[in-house]
């Protein structure tokens, strides 16, 4: 079957990380995939989570199926988080959320979902956008297009341009839109422009999807969801995939929820009715751990703060190492003004390395990046910082 079959192209991120692992010069680093590490260069798991496990081992008694939804005490831990515990979807009950496998799963069963009700939907992205929002809405069969975004000139956001275009999309169709620490780019929406986006998709009727990967990446939990909540007093239809893989470093337990708010209760339980049907014939029902892990860190006080605490430091440390890229940078003569990646915020950076550059960065000093030139600033180190800048100042040379 197989023979007369060309290959298809590694993953552009996951693949990256795939040619690091076998790359054997001690020197390498991953400037790659979304992943935190610490300055030793590790994914420690958190203590909040350690603690949580400790609790769910001792107190666990079955292995047998969630329901297809998830534990309703997950949904509930989750709607609070993402959406707020005083917001109106949670106290209306007109939010439903089914606990999904990671974020990337929320973003597939929800294509699922809207692919049934509104199949000649038109999806619209960012330009630039992650990767897999193009191959996750495409491969559920909806035709993409893509809204003006990043502005490679100021390297910030093209606002003007983007609610334009906003404001020329029909009713219907589904707008993906990154609540916070916009990735690639890191350049976010400030809050006046999110009340205009939130304006506009009322007055043109279009399905917000909301990606909220990085939830307490930004400026913290509470901050990060403004848009979430503005989209929730709206009173109107959306979307939100949220994951618990960044944020409480739950990468490969797959933990991720996709919430639908509807206008009213009745109008949610319908959704959750279809929802159900996405699930059972995708995976059936979601795997447990993190999902368990997760609500006993967001149902404890105590380690709900633990919790709090460890993201601080990992978003500290982020903005540290962003300040450490730009005055490196400037040490070490690299041509232009960096200070925008000051300005951006979350995991990533659009450095504004060519791809020339990214290439010649691979081969010649085994620093992985993304193409496209975003960079994981958590893969940077107070001991690998040095080395990343003078090789960057050297590829800038080089491919002159
Ligand atoms: C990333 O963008 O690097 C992360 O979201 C990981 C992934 O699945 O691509």
């Amino acid at each position: 079957m197989w023979k007369n079959i060309q290959p298809a192209p590694p993953d552009s991120i996951l693949g990256l990380t795939e040619q690091f692992k076998k790359d054997q010069n001690p020197q390498k680093v991953n400037l790659g995939v979304g992943v935190y590490k610490d300055d030793d260069g590790n994914t420690p798991i958190l203590e909040a989570v350690k603690k949580a496990e400790q609790v769910l081992l001792a107190s666990q008694t079955t292995k047998s199926y969630l329901p297809i939804s998830g534990d309703p005490a997950y949904a509930k831990a989750v709607q609070k988080l993402v959406l707020g515990e005083n917001s109106d979807p949670f106290q209306s009950s007109r939010a439903v959320t089914v606990h999904a496998p990671g974020g990337t799963g929320a973003l597939k069963v929800g294509a699922d979902l809207l692919k049934k009700f509104a199949p000649q939907a038109k999806v619209w992205v960012s330009s630039p956008t992650w990767a897999n929002h193009n191959g996750i809405f495409s491969d559920a069969g909806f035709e993409l297009d893509s809204y003006s975004y990043y502005n490679p000139e100021s390297k910030g956001l093209d606002f003007d341009r983007m609610i334009g275009e906003l404001a020329a999309i029909p009713s219907g169709d589904i707008v993906i839109l990154h609540t916070c620490c916009h990735n690639p780019s890191g350049v976010d929406l400030d809050q006046a422009q999110w009340d205009e986006v939130v304006r506009v998709a009322k007055q043109q009727g279009w399905i917000p999807f909301l990606d909220f990967a990085y939830q307490g990446f930004g400026e913290g939990v509470e901050e990060d969801r403004y848009a979430v909540e503005q989209f929730g007093a709206a009173g109107i239809d959306f979307l939100v995939a949220s994951s618990f893989s960044k944020n409480f470093g739950l990468y490969n337990e797959r933990t991720g929820a996709l919430t639908v708010i509807c206008p009213s209760a009745e109008e949610a339980a319908v959704a959750m009715s279809h929802l159900k049907t996405v699930v059972r014939t995708n995976y059936s029902n979601p795997p447990a751990h993190g999902g368990l892990v997760a609500t006993i860190i967001l149902d404890d006080s105590q380690l709900y703060q633990q919790w709090l605490a460890e993201l601080a430091d990992m978003r500290v440390r982020i903005k540290d190492m962003r300040h450490a890229l730009v005055q490196g940078l400037n040490a070490c003569g690299v041509p232009g003004d960096f200070s925008f990646i000051e300005r951006q915020r979350g995991m990533f950076s659009f450095s504004g390395l060519s791809d020339d550059v990214v290439r010649w960065l691979r081969a010649e000093k085994n620093i992985y990046v993304v193409g496209g030139g975003r960079i994981n600033l958590a893969g940077l180190t107070t001991k690998n910082i040095d080395y990343v800048c003078q090789s960057i100042a050297e590829a800038v040379q080089a491919v002159a």
